[in-house]
Formats: C-alpha cells, sequence, structure tokens
C-alpha cells in the first residue's frame, strides 16, 4: 500500500499560548464577522470555527452522507470534473479537511497538496488516504488567509464548502491569487441562495428544522449543524461572490447553479 506522503501536521499554536479572543476588546461594529447568525470579533469567529470542526471531525463524513442524501458525493464528482486535473499539475486542495476533493483529484494523477486550518479534519483525512492506498497526497495545516506556500506554486486551488468558514474572504481570496501560477485556475465549491421558489423555501425548512436535529442525533453537536446552516444563510449570493473572486484579481470569473444555486461552483483564471 502506498503511503501518504510527507504528513506534515505542524501544529502551529502551543496549548500554553494565549487565547487571543479572550484578551482583545470588542472591535468597532464595522470590523464585526458573521459566526452564524451572530456578529463577532473575527478572533472569536476563527476560534469558534475551528472548534466546531474539531468537534465534528470523527462524524463529518457521515453527516455529510446523511444531510444531503448522498448528493454531495454528486456535487464534488461533479466539481472535479469541471477542474480538470491533469497528472503533471500540482492542486492545493484549500480547507481540504478529510480528502473528498483531494482524493478525486488524486485519483486523476495530479500531485495533490491538502490544506487545512484544523489538525483533527487533516488526522481523519491522512488516515482516509492511507486506507485507499493513495498517493501523491501532502496534508498540511495552514490558514486560507496566510498559507504557508511560496508564490505561484500551483497550478489550480479548490476549495470546496470551505471559503464560508473563513474569517477574512477577501485576504483569503488575495493569497489564493498569489499562490497560484500565471494561467492558473481557481474553483470554489459552496451552498449558495436557491433562485427556485418552491424549492428554496422546501430547503429552508429542511436545514433550519432538520439539519441540526440530525447534527444533534448523530454527531451529538447540535449547535455545530446550526451554525452551518446559518452560515450558509449569511454566505453572499451567486453574482455578490463572483465580484469578491474579481476584486482579487480573478479574471473570466464564472459561476455554475446546482439545484438553482442551492450549490454553486464558481471559478475564475489568473492571466
Ligand atoms: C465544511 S468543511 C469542508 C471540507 C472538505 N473541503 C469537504 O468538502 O468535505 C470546511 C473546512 O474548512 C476548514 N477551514 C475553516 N476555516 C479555514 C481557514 N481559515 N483556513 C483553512 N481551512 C479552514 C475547516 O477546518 C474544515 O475542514
Amino acid at each position: 500500500m502506498a503511503a501518504v506522503r510527507a504528513r506534515r501536521w505542524l501544529v502551529t499554536r502551543s496549548a500554553s499560548t494565549p487565547d487571543p479572543a479572550a484578551q482583545t476588546p470588542a472591535p468597532p461594529a464595522d470590523q464585526l464577522v458573521s459566526l452564524g447568525f451572530r456578529d463577532v470579533a473575527p478572533e472569536e469567529k476563527t476560534k469558534a470555527v475551528g472548534d466546531i470542526f474539531a468537534r465534528v471531525a470523527p462524524s463529518y463524513d457521515l453527516m455529510n452522507d446523511l444531510m444531503s442524501g448522498g448528493m454531495h458525493r454528486l456535487w464534488k464528482d461533479d466539481f472535479v470534473k469541471r477542474l480538470k486535473p491533469q497528472p503533471h499539475e500540482h492542486i492545493l486542495d484549500l480547507a481540504g479537511g478529510t480528502g473528498d476533493i483531494a482524493f478525486r483529484i488524486a485519483k486523476r494523477g495530479a500531485t495533490v497538496t491538502v490544506a487545512d486550518i484544523n489538525p483533527g479534519m487533516l488526522k481523519v483525512g491522512a488516515e482516509r488516504a492511507e486506507k485507499r492506498g493513495l498517493a501523491g497526497l501532502e496534508f498540511v495545516e495552514a490558514n486560507a488567509e496566510a498559507m504557508p506556500f511560496e508564490d505561484k506554486r500551483f497550478d489550480a486551488v479548490t476549495i470546496a464548502f470551505g471559503i464560508r468558514n473563513v474569517t477574512d474572504i477577501p485576504k483569503a481570496l488575495a493569497d489564493i491569487h498569489r499562490v497560484l501560477k500565471w494561467g492558473g485556475r481557481f474553483f470554489c465549491l459552496e451552498f449558495s441562495t436557491s433562485q427556485w421558489p418552491g424549492f428554496a423555501k422546501a430547503y429552508d425548512l429542511y436545514s433550519m428544522k432538520v439539519v441540526p436535529r440530525i447534527g444533534a442525533a448523530v454527531a451529538k453537536d447540535e449547535d455545530a449543524y446550526r451554525y452551518l446552516v446559518e452560515s450558509i444563510r449569511r454566505f453572499p449570493d451567486m453574482p455578490g461572490f463572483a465580484a469578491m473572486i474579481e476584486q482579487a484579481g480573478f479574471r473570466q470569473v464564472r459561476y455554475q447553479p446546482i439545484l438553482g444555486g442551492a450549490v454553486a461552483i464558481h471559478s475564475g483564471w489568473k492571466y
């Protein structure tokens, strides 16, 4: 069985490091960021999101199947098909978590770096890669807002269901642009706002009422899944997010709605 190459889980904060959220005075209202339906200081969001994914990591994959009825697998297949990874390419899967996107890319022969802020999610991902005998993957603990990669390193950067969890999204988009080679592409899979009126209503009801209950029953964490649903509501709509990608310097920015836009694939090029 091929081993997972270069497992680099860089533990960047020691247990004795003070919690920045506990020490910083509250910032002015225009500097607050959304944490689900609440507005909080940026440090508080980063810490809370970190805690949420540390808690849900062991049940994350099962919960994805239950919440989406397995549909997330089809969305991810479609996403990687549109990305068209090539065997000679080096691709960064940012907020890669437990590796779903990275594994699909690696199967097409490309070299993949999985980066995520959460060591718990990366650990599950590295274990899954090992079980599947997947080679050509490395796992790096990294914050999307300030990645430890040199400029122009990657042929493509992907991020799936990750960007809405990032505290400073424009900063992360600028860093994604920085680490892409000229001619490189950015692909993002994320929940958005469905334009199908009947579907949007039913989906809203399902996500607000049912998903937190599944979270409580299976992951024993209703709050974590309530946050995940609320964070979808706060995320910009498809044209709004496309404008943010353009602001970061990307060109030919496009989006492809799935289920009328309940999920969307955004893409852009660096040239
Ligand atoms: C919903 S999971 C998605 C995981 C995987 N991409 C997938 O599609 O299954 C979101 C991931 O974003 C990561 N994340 C949140 N904020 C991040 C940040 N600032 N930098 C890097 N990763 C981050 C979380 O740790 C988590 O693993």
